[in-house]
């Protein structure tokens, strides 16, 4: 039993936390992820919020103070909006960091911590202007209903944007997923949805906003989801702060190890440029890297989704190395190997993806 409504078929890191992700097989089945295959990245309990008697309070530097319940929130007052986006977690493919170098006290995600939804919702710059961001404010910081023992003391989970990214209009205070009412383990009643920024700034469980001048600084904003160089150490506003996504790529079908007829066999995946780019290529070899073909990309789902893609590839018998690297409108390509990625919080893999398939024969 997972829990929490995923598949039988979910790897679980952790159960409390709930920590789990699909497997590549149940990912790469749908562009849209269904919500049983939705990985799960949580650092604390999952609350159960009263959605009567919740309440989301915005304030910090702004001309009003306003405190809205879910009825005043998504009655009409804010024009509703919808919007297909992946999130994808810093610590997605984290496994592959920890194959160069052990990370103690991270778990090893496979390429399965990154999903796309189809969200519904009001667009938080309408709250926002409602709010009247005073000039001061650069910063715009959520705090959700849940307590983190990761810190110490244990704290809130917090996280913040750039307030000029907070007021564009991708930018979502999101009660659906996928056409249904938000369920408690992806953030019920209300969460964020920063498209196109690593999964962390899209805090669950939203209660508060605070417009400030300098970013949140709170423990999930000053400590964690920072890139560290490889003698680091975590500490306040050690190394740089993670925002936009780094285009990546990986492979979901077949499973790294799987046995195949030798012939042709079928190689699917998804790719995803972060930011305002997007996906502009995606390259597949099936003899280790040494020749290339261009895979087919998929639906493409708008702006701020990942491309899933397809190729076919005759695969002689013995074992097969199939690789991928993807390209990003930027003409920017995914790194070759792991080993120069190393970080000692283990963010940011976004190597080319490599699989074994062993054709018997
Ligand atoms: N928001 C709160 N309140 N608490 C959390 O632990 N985890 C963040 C983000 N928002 C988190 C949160 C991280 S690290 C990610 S990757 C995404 O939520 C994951 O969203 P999901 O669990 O809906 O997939």
């Amino acid at each position: 039993m997972t829990g929490f409504g995923k598949r039988p078929d979910t790897i679980v890191h952790e159960q409390d936390p709930f920590n789990a992700e699909p497997a590549r097989a149940a990912l790469g089945a749908a562009p849209i992820t269904p919500l049983d295959t939705f990985y799960a990245r949580n650092h604390g309990p999952v609350p159960d919020l009263d959605p009567g008697s919740w309440r989301l309070r915005v304030g910090g530097l702004v001309e009003r103070e306003l405190e809205l319940g879910l009825g005043e929130l998504l009655g009409g007052r804010f024009e509703r909006c919808e919007e297909v986006v992946t999130l994808q977690c810093a610590g997605n493919r984290r496994a592959g960091l920890i194959a160069v170098r052990d990370i103690p006290g991270e778990a090893p995600w496979g390429p399965g911590a990154t999903a796309t939804a189809r969200w519904g919702g009001i667009a938080l710059g309408d709250v926002l202007a409602a709010a009247g961001p005073r000039p001061q404010a650069r910063h715009v910081a959520f705090v959700g209903a849940d307590r983190s023992e990761e810190a110490k003391p244990p704290q809130l989970y917090g996280a913040s944007i750039p307030l000029r990214k907070a007021l564009r209009p991708e930018v979502m205070l999101a009660s659906e997923m996928n056409g249904a009412p938000l369920v408690p383990v992806h953030g019920a009643p209300l969460r964020c949805v920063v498209p196109g920024y690593i999964g962390a700034r899209s805090v669950k469980w939203l209660e508060r906003i605070e417009l400030r001048a300098e970013p949140w600084d709170g423990y999930f904003q000053s400590t964690a989801y920072r890139l560290l160089p490889p003698d680091g150490e975590p500490a306040p506003l050690a190394g740089m702060a993670l925002g936009l996504v780094a285009v990546n790529a990986d492979i979901l079908i077949p499973d790294d190890g799987a046995q195949v007829e030798p012939g042709p066999v079928e190689v699917s995946g998804y790719a995803f440029a972060g930011g305002e780019r997007h996906i502009g290529r995606v390259d597949v070899s099936a003899d280790g890297g040494r020749t290339w073909r261009q895979a087919e990309l998929l639906d493409d789902l708008g702006p701020w989704a990942w491309r899933l893609w397809r190729i076919e590839f005759d695969l002689a018998s013995g074992a097969n190395e199939i690789v991928v690297r993807a390209w990003d409108s930027a003409g920017g390509l995914q790194p070759e190997r792991a080993e120069s990625l190393w970080n000692p919080k283990g963010y940011v893999n976004n190597a080319w993806g490599r699989i074994t398939v062993h054709a018997r024969g």
